[in-house]
């Protein structure tokens, strides 16, 4: 078999270059390792319509990665546009920022076209395609317009929404079709599961029937697969990266404080302004917490040019200053608040630094960030993770401090409480999350989704094959004399 996978954003592999999002971050080592072909975005735009799309192409470990630049009459409607104004928003539950028009879900379908002619230089006979996230819901159907007939999967690392709310993106239904053209499509958790399958039932009026749903395009199986991390690399980073200079010196500076950390990218449904109003409450409601702590936050920007972001950007920046102002001293600074991001081997020491790590989204597919900080702990003296409860990661991680991002007063609550906590009590609640990432790590995931796409286009394949009947065997007129 060889693999391809795609995605929208790609990253070199680079150990002491930021990476940014949890997608990256996941398929670097199991590209790096399994020897795929990982094909996505090169950051790039290029003029006139390609016959042939041009793509560079670099080896990352046993793989390769091949970037390619993208239309640029079309990339503006298909990213900030379809992708990251009307689907994502929509996807995180957030109808009210929908933004959409006709031009840009037509940009969004060209590039998904565009895509697929990139592809078919990667295809063999034995090629398993593996398609990631919402940037590219309609690339299976494409690939079959072209031919292809190779196992074609799909993984969403977002939610995916209840049906109310995908209704609310115009083009709901004909995205949702095209998709069924995958052999499988992968979920983070049950309720993501749950929500597409309501959907097909409730608006395309299909059934799925043990995990399989029949369309025009034939048999699709849905199912949960959730995502981890590469456990013991990351533990062995932050061991070593205690002694990194970014990091030693984060710990001088601290003299002896407790310290908070969250690292998130700049984005609405991390819930970062109900994260700093927490953490005012707190200082607020136990002003013996001044100078005992400070919150570490890393809001990496993305999506810098849509409204929402830019908005969203302003606000934190005056809300982070206002609370610095109301509680900090000459000598002493609540939050320090970064916009830029780290390697992840720094990431990986200052995580193991931190004796909180507050991870608290409104929603969020599965949160990454949440496995990592519990990965990056030292084991005789482990911090304590304040999650969402609305964290894709809270299905697994449930010894964590679960938390109700929207109760400011319970979160600032909780994150005393996680700063106070008996040893004992961090590591029993410490050991039982590491036995969960340990048995559902990212080499699993991996494992696991490719083994139920190849079976899965096993199955299609059974399907559409006509059902072998007794040949038919006219029957002898009476002959009457
Ligand atoms: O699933 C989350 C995600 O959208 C990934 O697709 C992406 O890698 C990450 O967030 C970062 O987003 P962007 O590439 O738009 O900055």
């Amino acid at each position: 078999m060889s693999l391809v996978v795609v995605s929208n954003r790609i990253t070199r592999g680079n150990a002491n270059e930021p990476i940014t999002g949890g997608l990256a971050a996941a398929l670097l080592p199991i590209v790096e390792k399994s020897g795929a072909i990982w094909v996505g975005s090169s950051g790039r735009v290029r003029d006139g319509v390609q016959k042939e799309p041009f793509a560079e192409i670099e080896a990352l470990g046993a793989g390769a990665l091949a970037m390619l630049d993208l239309p640029a009459a079309h990339y503006g409607g298909y990213y900030e546009g379809f992708a990251n104004s009307a689907l994502w928003p929509a996807l995180h539950s957030r109808a009210d920022l929908i933004r959409v028009s006709q031009g840009d879900y037509l940009s969004y379908r060209e590039v998904n076209a565009f895509m697929a002619r990139a592809l078919l230089r990667f295809r063999k006979p034995d090629t398993v395609f593996w398609i990631q996230d919402y940037h590219f819901l309609a690339l299976g159907a494409e690939l079959r317009d072209l031919g292809v007939d190779q196992p074609v999967g799909f993984f969403l690392h977002t939610p995916w929404a209840p049906r109310d709310v995908i209704e609310g993106v115009p083009h709901h239904r004909e995205l949702v079709e095209a998709m069924l053209a995958y052999d499988l499509i992968g979920f983070q958790t049950d309720d993501d599961c749950e929500n597409f399958a309501r959907y097909l039932a409730s608006t395309l009026g299909l059934s799925v029937n043990d995990g399989v749903v029949t369309s025009q395009h034939g048999t699709t199986r849905i199912a949960v697969f959730p995502i981890g991390i590469d456990v013991e690399k990351f533990t062995r980073q932050a061991t070593k990266a205690i002694s990194h200079p970014d990091v030693s010196r984060l710990r001088r500076s601290l003299n002896g404080e407790k310290l908070a950390i969250g690292v998130d990218r700049l984005d609405y449904s991390k819930g970062l302004v109900n994260r700093i109003k927490a953490f005012d409450r707190m200082w607020t409601l136990h002003p013996s917490l001044a100078r005992t702590v400070s919150l570490l936050q890393i809001a990496t920007p993305s999506r810098g040019g849509i409204e929402a972001y830019g908005n969203l950007q302003n606000e934190l920046a005056r809300l982070v200053s206002e609370v610095n102002g109301l509680h900090g001293e000459v000598d002493w600074t609540p939050i320090r608040y970064l916009n830029k991001g780290f390697s992840q081997t720094v990431l990986a020491g200052l995580y193991r630094t931190a004796q909180v790590g507050v991870v608290t989204p409104l929603h969020d597919g599965m949160n990454l960030v949440a496995k990592e900080y519990v990965a990056a702990q030292n084991p005789a003296d482990p911090g304590v993770l304040v999650l969402s409860k609305f964290a894709g990661a809270a299905n697994e991680l449930d010894t964590a401090l679960l938390v109700n991002p929207h109760d400011i007063d319970g979160m600032a609550r909780t994150i005393a409480t996680a700063l106070s906590m008996p040893l004992i009590e961090r590591r029993m609640r410490w050991e039982a999350m590491m036995a969960k990432l340990k048995g559902g790590s990212i080499q699993q995931w991996f494992t696991g989704f490719v083994e139920a796409l190849q079976k899965a286009r096993v199955d299609r394949e059974a399907a559409s094959r006509p059902v072998s009947r007794p040949p038919f065997i006219w029957p002898l007129r009476s002959v009457s004399g």
